[in-house]
């Protein structure tokens, strides 16, 4: 216990040495050194090329230079970028990277963007991470869309975040009244899910009744059609929603009418109605993935089997 205390005033003590010793900087101003950025580079070959791309130029993952990429982070010191790759990177296996190897592929990235090498090594230290600033202008992506009132709501994820946040567990809801009468009586009271630890889905499940949470997944379903459309929203692999496409805007209306007759047919509270219905919706997710999603024949490639790198283009 005492040990813990004295080694958090010691790093209290050290982080505030580094703040005074650290002046605010932007990325312009030679904030990595060469050979720093060469260590990157290796560890970016072996540990996040596959998804990234050899060139960085994108993948399974979206690209990690250009102006998108740049304009996205620009917003913010560089210790958000850091954060980022360190907590949550390589996506298949996350936190495994050091402080300094994360410092490492940074700089590798930033030399990777045509930012000027400096003297000094970049530091893996929070604290002189948030003096580091971009330069102005790289906040505004090149393509810059005239602004309407939706710019105002940027996205905060991706398509594939959406999908798995919204999409994915409203229409489950839906799909399991085949199997169980909504208005059944609860199997699972709130004690029996603790003993198993935190069920994070079963959680706060009983404040609605069967029905009503039927009736909610399917306003959701319709009500999340226009997320479909959201300006500037990427795609998990990094190439935009394609927004413009009339086949996109096809299937996002099938989403939406699907959404709103499996809310009609919740409203009869007739489970053999939803049960129906459900097939209405799992055609609308397919008809839209067949085209976007799942690429048949493009499976062969060994690297990326599971298609990523394809989806979002026709
Ligand atoms: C298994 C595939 C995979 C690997 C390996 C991987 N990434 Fe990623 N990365 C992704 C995906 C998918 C995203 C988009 C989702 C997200 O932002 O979390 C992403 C997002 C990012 C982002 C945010 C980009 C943006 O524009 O928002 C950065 C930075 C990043 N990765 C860096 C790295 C680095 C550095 C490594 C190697 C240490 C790495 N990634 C390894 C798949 C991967
Ligand atoms: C308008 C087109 C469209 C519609 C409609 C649509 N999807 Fe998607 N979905 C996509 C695309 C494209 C992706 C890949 C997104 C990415 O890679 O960022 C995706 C990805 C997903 C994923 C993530 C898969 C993974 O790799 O983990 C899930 C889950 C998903 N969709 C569920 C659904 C469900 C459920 C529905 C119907 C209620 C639905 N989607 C309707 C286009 C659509």
């Amino acid at each position: 216990m005492r040990r813990a205390v004295l080694s958090t005033i010691v790093s209290v003590c050290a982080v505030m040495l580094t703040v005074q010793a650290q002046q605010p900087q932007t990325v312009l101003q030679g904030v990595y050194a060469e050979n720093q950025a060469r260590r990157g580079q290796t560890i970016y070959k072996a540990q996040c090329a596959l998804c990234h791309g050899e060139m960085l130029e994108g993948r399974l993952g979206p690209p990690l230079t250009g102006d998108e990429f740049v304009s996205d982070f620009a917003k913010q010191p560089l210790s958000e970028l850091f954060g980022k790759i360190r907590n949550t990177m390589p996506q298949d296996n996350p936190g495994k990277l050091t402080p300094e190897e994360t410092a490492d592929i940074l700089a590798y990235i930033l030399q990777a963007g045509k930012f000027p090498a400096g003297r000094a090594e970049l530091r893996a230290d929070e604290a002189a991470l948030k003096q580091i600033t971009w330069p102005a202008n790289a906040a505004q992506p090149k393509t810059a869309s005239t602004p309407s009132p939706a710019s105002s709501f940027p996205p905060a994820g991706n398509l594939a975040q959406v999908m798995r946040g919204i999409l994915f567990p409203n229409s489950n809801i839906i799909f399991t009244v085949q199997t169980h009468d909504p208005a059944e009586k609860r199997t699972t009271p709130e004690g029996a899910a603790l003993a198993g630890g935190f069920n994070w889905t079963i959680w706060g499940s009983d404040i609605y009744s069967g029905w009503d949470l039927v009736d909610y997944a399917a306003v959701a379903l319709a009500e999340s059609a226009p997320l479909m459309l959201t300006p500037g929203r990427r795609c998990e692999n990094g190439k935009p929603v394609p927004v413009n496409d009339p086949e996109w805007l096809k299937f996002t209306e099938e989403l939406a009418e699907a959404g709103r007759a499996a809310y009609k047919a919740s409203q009869t509270r007739n489970q053999e109605t939803v049960s129906d219905i459900s097939g209405v919706i799992a055609e609308a997710c397919l008809h839209c993935h067949q085209v976007y999603r799942d690429k048949p024949g493009r499976g062969r490639d060994p690297v990326d089997p599971s298609n990523r790198a394809n989806r979002c283009t026709k």
